[in-house]
């Protein structure tokens, strides 16, 4: 090989070299999802003993888990719902003093169901089942 081929190929693979840790980090995640973790069901598993979830140490608290919003309705008594109002997809919130979730766009609300108490929306939203065990929520 002579110095100029050795040297071209050299400065080929050094810019790769260079460029790759870019490349490779851009593929992680962020954000909410890194709050779910998925077993190998596809449900969606949270450990109540993470200070993330300390709003759902109480009655009436609830938490965001990637687009799902987990709210404690009783002592071990837990609702999850799409967070995702079917209206226009902005993010609905829980008012603990109606058991209802306002949306704040365009104030559709919806009951504890996900069921709408009140347009524009006109779809519920998508309830999911919650099992507790420990401090384990399982959601599927
Ligand atoms: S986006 Fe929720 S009411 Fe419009």
């Amino acid at each position: 090989m002579k110095r100029k081929d050795f040297l071209s190929r050299t400065a080929i693979g050094g810019s790769f070299l260079l460029v790759s840790p870019w490349y490779f980090s851009s593929c992680s995640s962020s954000g909410d999802d890194d709050d779910m973790n998925p077993d190998n069901n596809g449900d969606v598993m949270i450990d109540l003993s993470d200070s993330k979830y300390s709003a759902l140490g109480d009655i009436g608290g609830f938490a965001y888990v990637g687009d799902i919003i987990v709210i404690r309705t009783g002592t071990s008594q837990f609702t999850a719902l799409s967070k995702i109002c079917t209206h226009q997809q902005c993010t609905v919130g829980y008012d603990p003093g109606t058991n209802e979730l306002p949306c704040p766009c365009h104030q559709s609300r919806f009951n504890i169901n996900g069921g709408v108490l009140n347009g524009p929306a006109s779809s519920p939203l998508t309830k999911f089942t919650v099992t507790q065990n420990g401090n384990i929520l399982n959601i599927s």
